[in-house]
C-alpha cells in the first residue's frame, strides 16, 4: 500500500466516522409524539402495543422494516410480524416509508430512555410517608416558622385586647366625669 492508498482509507474511516451518528432521543419524542403516539405509548398498549423493551422482543433491523412497511411483512409471511399482527387483532398499523433508518433509531432510542425513567410497577401512585415529602406538611410544634408566626400572632391579638379594654375603660372614665 503507498502513502496514496494511504490516505484514501483513512479519509474514508474518517468520513464514516462522522457520517455515524448517535441517536438522538430528543429527535425521536419529537418523531414519536408526532407519528405514533395516537396508537402507542410506551408504558400502556393503546391501539397498538407498548413499546417499552421492544428492542429485546425483536432485532433493530427487523423494527426498521415493520415501522416502514408491517404489512409488507406480515404478506410477506414474517412470522414474527404475523403473530404481532394477529396478537392485535389484525389492526393494521399505517405505513412509514419516509421515515429514515436513523430516525427510527432515534424514535427506538427515545422509546428506550422513556422505559428506563418510567416508575417501577410496584411505585404507589401516591407519595409513601417517609420515602417523599407530602404536599402538605402536618402541623407540628417543630414547624418553627409557622409557630413563630403563630406567636407573634397571639400576641399582637393581647396587645390589641388589652389596648381596647383601657380605651373603653378610659371612655367610661370620661363618662364618669362628666
Ligand atoms: C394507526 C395506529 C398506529 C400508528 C400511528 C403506529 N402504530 Fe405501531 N403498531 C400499531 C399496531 C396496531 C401494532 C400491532 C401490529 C399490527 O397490528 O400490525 C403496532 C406494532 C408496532 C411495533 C411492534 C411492537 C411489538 O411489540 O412487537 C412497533 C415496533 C411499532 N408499532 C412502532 C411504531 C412506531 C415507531 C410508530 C411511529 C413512527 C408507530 N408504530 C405508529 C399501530 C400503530
Amino acid at each position: 500500500m503507498n502513502s496514496r492508498h494511504f490516505l484514501i482509507v483513512a479519509f474514508c474511516c474518517i468520513a464514516t466516522a462522522m457520517t455515524a451518528r448517535a441517536a438522538n432521543p430528543e429527535n425521536g419524542k419529537m418523531l414519536f409524539q408526532g407519528r405514533c403516539a395516537s396508537c402507542h405509548n410506551v408504558m400502556k398498549k393503546l391501539t397498538g402495543p407498548a413499546l417499552a423493551g421492544v428492542e429485546d422482543r425483536h432485532p433493530e433491523a427487523w423494527i426498521i422494516s415493520f415501522v416502514k412497511s408491517s404489512q409488507a411483512m406480515v404478506k410477506a409471511g414474517d412470522a414474527a410480524a404475523l403473530e404481532v399482527f394477529n396478537k392485535n387483532n389484525q389492526v393494521v398499523m399505517p405505513d412509514h416509508p419516509d421515515l429514515s433508518d436513523d430516525q427510527i433509531r432515534d424514535i427506538l432510542a427515545y422509546i428506550k430512555e422513556t422505559a428506563a425513567n418510567a416508575p417501577k410497577e410496584d411505585d404507589a401512585p401516591f407519595s409513601r410517608p417517609g420515602q417523599k415529602q407530602p404536599n402538605l406538611m402536618p402541623l407540628s410544634v417543630y414547624n418553627f416558622p409557622f409557630m413563630i408566626a403563630y406567636l407573634v400572632l397571639i400576641v399582637v391579638i393581647v396587645i390589641l385586647l388589652i389596648f381596647l379594654v383601657n380605651i373603653k375603660s378610659y371612655e367610661q372614665h370620661i363618662q364618669k366625669d362628666d
